[in-house]
């Protein structure tokens, strides 16, 4: 069984909350941008993805019309949860800094499981797995949550209701250290059942890289790198998101 004792309890005592965490039509526009960045940088048909730190499946429920999904995860309770959303799609466990399934995608994605990645070593080894899984003309696309230029302190709060249950989140992100590539993530989860609530306090550490390191870890890898803006309606500010295109 992989260990996932470095992941944030979320991914693991938690698992079975995510859905009233983070649900999934709220990700629908996002799949619409990446889909379009996508299309217009891969060579030929976008027909077959790997997914890299899928998660609960959230993203690869609305990529599912269009593509099809063959998706990894460290963690073998995250991996159930998404298994219940998407029975369509391939699920398998694997580390995306070392996974090798011998055989090659059209695209492979990685989303905010990227942010879990804290140092320049772990990052270039999950676009060393992306390059390896991708086929010539095909492309990676990577879209981490924070840059080091654009990075700024900030809380948000969010949740929703379940069947006789409810989940409430404070979320609470600051760079303590400055000259490291680390942020923090302290969450706060007030998990609801009928009226018994309890809280907890749970800690996640993000890399935080500079877009040059990006571009530059990219193309050591032997990706063609590019970096792309897309905007989604409920955010003010451009989105940026990494591609690769693996060359012909
Ligand atoms: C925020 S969740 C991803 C949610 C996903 N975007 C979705 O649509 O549901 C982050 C995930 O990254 C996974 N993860 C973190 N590091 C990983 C690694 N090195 N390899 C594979 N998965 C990883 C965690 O287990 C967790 O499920």
């Amino acid at each position: 069984m992989l260990g996932v004792d470095d992941l944030p309890r979320l991914y693991s005592d938690f698992a079975e909350w995510w859905p009233l965490l983070s649900a999934p039509e709220d990700y629908a526009e996002e799949v619409g941008a990446y889909l379009r960045l996508l299309r217009g940088a891969a060579d030929g048909g976008l027909r077959s993805a790997l997914e890299l730190g899928s998660g609960g499946g959230n993203n690869a429920h609305h990529y599912a019309g269009s593509l099809e999904l063959t998706l990894v995860d460290r963690s073998p309770q995250m991996l159930a949860v998404s298994r219940e959303l998407n029975p369509q799609c391939e699920h398998l466990p694997g580390d995306m800094r070392d996974l090798r399934l011998g055989r090659t995608f059209d695209a492979v994605l990685v989303h905010d499981a990227v942010s879990y990645l804290r140092s320049e070593d772990d990052l270039r080894a999950a676009m060393a797995t992306a390059f390896e899984h991708c086929r010539p003309g095909g492309v990676a696309l990577l879209t981490p949550d924070h840059l080091r230029e654009t990075f700024a302190p900030s809380t948000s709060h969010g949740g929703h209701d379940g069947e006789g249950r409810g989940l409430r989140y404070l979320e609470w992100r600051y760079d303590p250290e400055p000259d490291d590539t680390l942020i923090t993530v302290d969450m706060a989860y007030l998990l609801r059942v009928r009226e018994h609530v309890e809280a907890v306090h749970d800690r996640h550490l993000h890399g935080l890289f500079a877009r040059a390191t990006w571009l530059r870890l990219l193309a050591e890898v032997g990706f063609e790198p590019q970096a792309l803006t897309y905007r989604l309606a409920s955010m003010p500010d451009a989105l940026e998101a990494f591609v690769g295109r693996r060359p012909a």
